[in-house]
């Protein structure tokens, strides 16, 4: 039986999992954190979806053996490839996914397009189809893959010139296509929005899922009687790559920390 004060595991492929960190250290500030950037094995998104179920599984027996008492999987692409899996493996540990907010833009479109930038992986994936045929029945959506901007983000690149003109390579073809609503189906993308900000028109929407992970958090932890009372500890972070580099970027994307060690799995 877990105990209310026991952390809550949290990870990516990389630092992309950072931006849905941030939200639920905002709203459950008493929770301590555990999080796992798999780098050595990112990109996920161009990657089969077997093998991210054997990254997933790895990275879970990690945060059970370290007395996790739930786990957010911040990647919506680990997600499609593995939290059915997972489910099945721990049906009573409180596990949360994300998905592109194919919903919430649905129900915010006023020109009827919708634009989802996301990794290869989700948009071909059967859930994302799902997703798609329940909630965006009576409006036009538009996927755009992006390879290649998880890599320029992990290696500290939010502005460089060459990533503008990939990203805008990306973004263009939306909006003329016409949406008015562009979904960042990645958890690395919202470190692009000051980005985006100056090559999207004001009246467009750019919408993540980052706090409605938190909030699902939330719910369910409060279901389990798992909620922490406080005070939480120093988050705690792992990476199957060089902890140095992990390191220097952590300023940037979260804040200063040395609390890094390397994840042997
Ligand atoms: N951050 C991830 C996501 O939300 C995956 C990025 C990648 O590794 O390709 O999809």
């Amino acid at each position: 039986m877990a105990e209310r004060s026991a952390p809550v595991g949290v990870m990516d492929s990389g630092v992309g999992g950072l931006s849905v960190l941030a939200e639920i250290q905002r709203l459950l500030p008493n929770e301590s954190l555990l999080y796992v950037a798999d780098c050595g094995h990112v990109p996920y998104g161009e990657k089969s979806a077997d093998y991210i179920r054997q990254r997933c599984r790895h990275i879970a027996r990690f945060f059970r053996a370290q007395g996790a008492k739930a786990m957010v999987l911040a990647c919506n692409t680990a997600t499609v490839a593995a939290v059915a899996d997972l489910r099945a493996l721990y049906p009573d540990w409180p596990l949360v996914g994300m998905e592109p907010a194919v919903k919430p833009a649905a129900a915010a479109t006023r020109s009827g397009v919708v634009g989802v930038l996301a990794t290869t992986g989700t948009l071909q994936s059967a859930k994302f189809a799902a997703l798609l045929d329940r909630f965006a029945s009576d409006v036009r959506v538009v996927t755009q893959p992006c390879p290649g901007l998880v890599e320029r983000i992990e290696s500290g690149d939010l502005s460089s010139e060459p990533l503008r003109q990939l990203l805008w390579g990306y973004v263009e073809p939306l909006l003329a296509a016409g949406c008015d609503t562009l979904i960042l189906g990645c958890t690395h993308y919202p470190f692009l929005r000051p980005l985006l900000a100056q090559m999207v028109p004001a009246d467009v929407a750019v919408i993540d899922t980052g706090a409605a992970v938190a909030r699902q958090l939330q719910r369910l932890l409060g279901a389990h009687e798992l909620l922490a009372q406080g005070p939480s500890r120093d988050t705690a972070f792992w990476t199957s790559a060089e902890p140095d580099a992990l390191i220097a970027i952590l300023p940037t994307l979260w804040r200063p920390s040395s609390n890094v060690q390397l994840l042997d799995v």
